[in-house]
């Protein structure tokens, strides 16, 4: 018996409702392999444990976590608690304590799916983005000074290490060099205007590059890219990018490739000493919380990555075409995607695809 602990971060918003159901196509999936056993424990953390007990997760949090195999989140943050308190109180303290230093982004326009760029398809919309996850200009070095006077003022460094630096760069040239002919990096930047952290990023692009000689590489301006992302989506296969500008890049990437309730996401350790994390790029969109419509995909598919990490390819496969027939049908996609279903409609029938498939 294969047996993997899960560890279920539900979290706040729709992470509540997009989780609940990707639990289901995974029980789903398990039964119908036999051969395999998810030890799952849930956590109540987030915006409301935060509101009871002035914490984000329990005081051994980390602690709690570090020994399972995988992570699985919906959403951290809620109106209530500012989001720089619920999110440095749980998500990112996960990403760092467990050195997800990979944050793998894919940008891939799914069957059934209609990109909003005008004339593309899957062929043109297939790459990754790679997030620097660690460090960068995510630093809690700075603060406030002169508060209540005219000399008020706020400073934030971004903090760029040759170490998070070269390993980011390392694994996306790695994945550049797996796939595709010509086999093509990007690498954002801002060295015309950041003059100390981003000409520092980009020496380490060039070094990095020299390990990796078949690799043709573009360094571009995020501002550019982010112009690219929307008329030459094709010309993309890996995409490095620091922590802001990945998360900037990426609320893009979902966007071409049919909205936030697509995109998944995957917090790597590659080292595998900690437990990886897999959580929708989306948050826990308090504008539709509550009401049953959130769109499961991207929870969905992040369970698939799950499987992938865990080396269940075949049960992954099972569940990226299931998923994908459901899309194509459209009878049952929420309104996000046009329809009328709700999530625990969609949910259930993937789960329904999945049975027909096993
Ligand atoms: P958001 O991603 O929650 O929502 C942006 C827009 O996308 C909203 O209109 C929302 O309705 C829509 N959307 C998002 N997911 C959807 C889904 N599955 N189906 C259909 N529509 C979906 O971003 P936001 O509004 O900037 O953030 C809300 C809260 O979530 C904030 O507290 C923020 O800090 C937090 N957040 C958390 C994470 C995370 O935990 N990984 C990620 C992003 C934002
Ligand atoms: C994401 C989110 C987070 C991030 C926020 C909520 C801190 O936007 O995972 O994309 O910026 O990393
Ligand atoms: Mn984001």
């Amino acid at each position: 018996m294969r047996s993997y602990s899960i560890a279920l971060i539900p979290g706040d918003g729709i992470g509540i409702d997009v989780i609940k159901e990707g639990k289901k196509v995974l029980d789903t999936l398990c039964s119908l392999d036999g051969g395999i056993k998810m030890d799952y424990r849930t956590f109540d953390w987030g915006c409301e444990y935060y509101l009871k007990t002035g914490r984000m997760m329990s005081e051994t949090g980390l602690d709690e976590l570090k020994d399972v195999d995988s992570i699985y989140l919906g959403a951290v943050g809620y109106p209530g608690v500012p989001d720089h308190v619920s999110l440095w109180g749980l998500l990112l303290p996960i990403r760092r304590k467990f050195e997800q230093y990979i944050n793998l982004r894919p940008v891939k326009l799914l069957r059934g799916i209609q990109s909003p760029l005008a004339g593309r398809t899957a062929e043109h919309l297939d790459f990754t983005v790679i997030r620097e996850n660690n460090e960068g200009e995510y630093s809690s070095i700075g603060g406030r000074m002169y508060e209540g006077t005219e000399m008020d003022l706020a400073i934030q460094s971004a903090v760029f290490t040759k170490h998070g630096v070269e390993r980011v760069l390392r694994y996306a040239y790695s994945m550049a060099n797996k796939i595709g002919k010509p086999k093509r990096l990007t690498a954002a930047t801002k060295s015309n205007g950041i003059n100390h952290t981003m000409p520092f990023w980009d020496e380490y692009v060039r070094k990095i590059n020299l390990e990796y000689p078949e690799v043709e590489t573009e360094i571009t301006h995020i501002d550019a890219l982010a112009a690219f992302f929307v008329t030459k989506p094709d010309v993309f296969d890996v995409v490095v990018a620091s922590n802001l500008f990945g998360d900037i890049l990426t609320d893009l990437g979902a966007a071409i490739v049919g909205g936030m309730g697509i995109a998944p996401s995957a917090n790597i350790n590659p080292d595998r000493k900690f437990p990886s994390m897999f959580e929708p790029v989306h948050g826990s969109a308090p504008d539709i919380a509550g009401k049953g419509i959130a769109n499961p995909t991207a929870a969905i598919w992040c369970a698939g990555m799950m499987l992938e990490h865990l080396g269940e390819h075949a049960l992954a496969n099972i569940l990226m075409e299931a998923l994908q027939q459901v899309l194509e049908e459209g009878r049952m996609v929420t309104p996000d995607l046009g329809g009328t279903a709700t999530t625990v409609q969609f949910g259930e029938e993937v789960c329904g695809k999945i049975k027909r498939l096993g």
